[in-house]
């Protein structure tokens, strides 16, 4: 008989997203929670789930590590990977909050949209992430700032906007130009410089006027990631993906929250699939899912 295909869901959080759940049996696995999990216990985890089962049994179980905090999910990925005895090996995904896919979403589709309408790439563009200080909006800014663009995570409060940034720089230092925190008040003057906007703030918050995207003179692309109206820029509709931001007086084009959550679907159904699918065991954290989103865009 065969092994049925086991996805062991760890999480720090007190609950698993029913997002992930729900995703992870869709793809094909039968889910196993692991709740309120330390960092120190992951490695235990992994080696009873390896060594009970054969090869052929092993190219059948897999690793998911959920929660809220992207450095925490980082720590437990490299713990789980590390904690593996070949040829006891099992692969192992991670995307707290979904910010992984989400932002590497949103990262690819502002990618498209660059270079379709302005034959450019984000190399050398200037972002803000307004709301960059949660999960979502830093992931975004180290993927784009990996690329090569000036990236500048907008918080309401200075210090956390900071922190936020130097600890996406110290941690996945291969970042080009380097991520800049800086306080919500001073988005008007960001903005007259401002080629990319990233709207990651908490649902249901308007961040961004008409008039404030107007004001934005070399404004290029605008993703907005609230679908709970308001919407998180004025005048951004759902399923917008690349059409014309009506307050713009730059051209700019926007993407919605619905354009963005698709492919975010697709990246990671496709994450999920392919843990099994390749037949060897494989690594997946926001790198990997921005590869898959690029060629879902
Ligand atoms: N479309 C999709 O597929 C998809 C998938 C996942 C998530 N999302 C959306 O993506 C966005 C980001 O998700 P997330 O989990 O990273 O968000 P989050 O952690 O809930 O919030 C992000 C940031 O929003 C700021 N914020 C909170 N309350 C605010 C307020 N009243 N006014 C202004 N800013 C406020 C906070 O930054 P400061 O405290 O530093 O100001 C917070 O760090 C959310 O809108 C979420 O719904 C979309």
């Amino acid at each position: 008989m065969q092994k049925p295909y086991l996805l062991h869901m760890i999480t720090p959080e007190k609950n698993l997203s029913a997002f992930d759940v729900n995703m992870a049996f869709d793809a094909g696995w039968t889910a196993m929670p692991y709740l309120d999990v330390k960092l120190e216990e992951v490695a235990g985890i992994i080696q009873d789930t390896v060594f009970s089962r054969t090869a052929q049994g092993l190219k059948r179980t897999g690793i998911f590590i959920g929660g809220r905090d992207m450095h925490l999910a980082m720590d437990m990925f490299h713990a789980a990977v590390k904690a593996m005895v070949p040829p006891f090996e099992i692969s192992v995904l991670t995307d707290p909050s979904g910010a992984f896919t989400t932002a590497a979403a949103m990262v690819a589709a502002v990618a498209k949209q660059l270079k379709a309408k302005n034959g450019e790439e984000l190399t050398g563009q200037k972002i803000i992430v307004i709301g960059g200080t949660g999960p979502v909006g830093a992931s975004a800014a180290v993927l784009a700032a990996k690329l090569g663009a000036e990236v500048t995570v907008l918080g309401r409060a200075v210090d956390k906007a900071n922190h936020v940034a130097e600890l996406c720089n110290t941690r996945y230092g291969t970042v080009v130009e380097g991520i800049h925190g800086d306080a919500a008040d001073h988005i008007d003057d960001l903005l007259l410089e401002t080629d990319v906007i990233f709207a990651t703030a908490k649902a249901g918050i308007q961040v961004l006027s008409e008039e404030q995207i107007a004001s934005a003179k070399k404004l290029k692309v605008a993703a907005d990631l609230n679908a709970v109206p308001p919407a998180g820029i004025a005048g951004l509709n759902l399923h917008d993906n690349g059409e014309p931001l009506a307050a713009s007086t730059s051209g700019a084009v926007g993407i919605g929250p619905l354009a963005i959550g698709d492919i975010k679907y697709q990246t990671q159904q496709k994450l999920l699939v392919q843990m099994y699918s390749t037949g060897e065991p494989l690594d997946l954290h926001f790198e990997h899912a921005f590869e898959v989103a690029m060629k879902k865009v």
